[in-house]
């Protein structure tokens, strides 16, 4: 017996049309018209869309930052992910200074074994250029990791030169492996950031006004030119602002291999949250930060051009009480991140598809398959095929939910998107043959996810 869903319309990112998909065990096997019910187990999706599970390619959970631990582990970050339509996430590994890759992989695995609800894959940070670490990095692709991400931002803390990053992109290279960027220029935001506090400019929206928007634009043609002169493709990860978008339009029309991810928070929160009061702007303290409104837009249509190819969260939650609170005297000290897992999906249907901007086939291809094509999982994810993993997301287009940290269900407790009245939304998740997500009840288990190994880097056309 099997799980047949009936009467739905699937939708990939490259097809849309009516279907049945008959679930065996953790596969689809069958994708027809009228297919027999015969025993199975019938889920209705008759007015539903029936995607490929969404892909989240970024988030940190059970990660130390900003002197205290994301407040949401696998557990409770994979939980709230399956009930926004997600069912894999590739989180990152920290690598330490001076340790080994392996040692950063393991700790991550450990922490996701036995916790995790969805399935899950790890991309890995890269905190020096030793020769260790460089020979290490073919090591760790033939482990199941192809992507690593350097940070030109948080001075002392995860930063790292030129030297280490070109070094990274020459060996990503030749074996495999695709680096993601973290662009922002880390040095100026460090002066500007001490000058701003030696002003008795201490209040969150000062976390945004340090980090200009120049501080983007500079780190992301710069990372961009480095990769040109590595000939090695690049990653540059939440891309938050028009300028930087703009340079990773200028490098593709040179016919360079960039891509870009943006986020849901630089979709629908602006500058002006930062200026809440009572210290409520702390919730939008995330790097890079917050543009100004107009960059919304910008963004938005050029996911729509795929001149921005992915769509990740950059979940990375803390709680305003006791961990955001931390900096209610120093902005700098305020935790960078914000919990967006759970409304990743239903953050970018509301602003791109049901403003009749985008397709439903360009929001799977955003949320699910480019992530799974650059990290190594498709086609066993990221689409709906006969032999793929049966991680679908059955998509009601027609509810409405408002958005609250009151009834979410990650392990936070405030929500950037607070209010917002999202038009769409999961009626059932499953992750690998079994329902995660009926409606609004998590019905999956702590523990049934997979480490997912990812295949080495292969040119993704997109
Ligand atoms: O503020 C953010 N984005 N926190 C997570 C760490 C990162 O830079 O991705
Ligand atoms: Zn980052
Ligand atoms: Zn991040």
């Amino acid at each position: 017996m099997g799980t047949l869903i009936h009467g739905g319309t699937v939708v990939t990112a490259t097809d849309t049309y009516d279907a049945d998909i008959l679930i065996e065990g953790e596969t689809v096997v069958t994708i027809g018209k009228n297919l027999d019910k015969g025993k199975h187990e019938v889920i209705d999706a008759s007015g539903a869309f029936v995607f490929p599970g969404g892909i989240d390619p970024h988030t940190h959970f059970d990660m130390p930052f900003g002197g205290t631990v994301t407040a949401d582990d696998f557990e409770t970050g994979t939980r709230g992910a399956a009930m926004g339509g997600t069912t894999t996430v590739v989180d990152f590994a920290l690598h330490t200074r001076g340790d080994s890759l392996q040692n950063a992989l393991d700790k991550w695995k450990e922490k996701a074994s036995g916790k995790a609800v969805i399935d899950y894959a790890f991309h890995l940070t890269i905190a020096d250029g030793r020769d260790e670490t460089m020979a290490e990095i073919p090591k760790m692709i033939a482990a199941g990791v192809n992507s690593f991400k350097v940070f030109m931002a948080y001075k002392h803390v995860l930063y790292v030169d030129d030297e280490t990053i070109f070094k990274t992109l020459q060996v990503c290279r030749d074996a495999g492996g695709l680096v993601q960027v973290h662009a922002e220029n880390g040095d100026v935001i460090e002066v500007i950031t001490k000058q701003a506090l030696a002003e008795g400019k201490t209040e969150p929206k000062w976390h945004a006004l340090t980090r200009p928007v120049e501080c983007e634009g500079e780190a992301t043609h710069r990372a961009i030119r480095l990769a040109e002169i590595a000939g090695a493709p690049l990653y540059v990860v939440h891309v938050s602002s028009a300028m930087a978008a703009d340079a990773i339009s200028d490098g593709r029309k040179r016919g360079l291999p960039v891509y870009g991810e943006t986020c849901p928070q630089y979709l629908v929160c602006d500058f002006t949250d930062y200026e809440r009061p009572n210290f409520e702007g702390a919730k939008y303290v995330l790097s890079p930060p917050i543009r100004e409104k107009w960059n919304q837009g910008v963004l938005l249509r050029k996911l729509k051009n795929m001149e921005l190819h992915s769509f990740g969260s950059d979940h990375c939650s803390f709680n305003l009480c006791g961990q955001k609170e931390l900096g209610k005297n120093d902005f700098s000290k305020i935790p960078n991140g914000a919990p967006t897992a759970e409304d990743r999906l239903a953050i970018l249907w509301q602003v791109g598809v049901n403003s009749g901007l985008m397709s439903p086939n360009q929001f799977v291809a955003l949320c699910s398959t480019n992530p799974a094509k650059f990290f190594g999982l498709f086609p066993r994810k990221g689409t709906i095929a006969a032999g793929s993993d049966a991680d679908i997301l059955v998509w009601d287009p027609k509810k409405k939910r408002t958005i609250s940290a009151k009834t979410h269900h990650m392990n936070v407790d405030n929500n950037v998107f607070e209010g917002m009245t999202v038009e769409g939304r999961p009626r059932y998740v499953f992750s690998r043959g079994k329902m995660v997500a009926d409606g609004d009840k998590f019905t999956g288990a702590k523990g049934a996810g997979k480490h997912q190994k990812s295949a080495r880097y292969f040119p993704v056309s997109v």
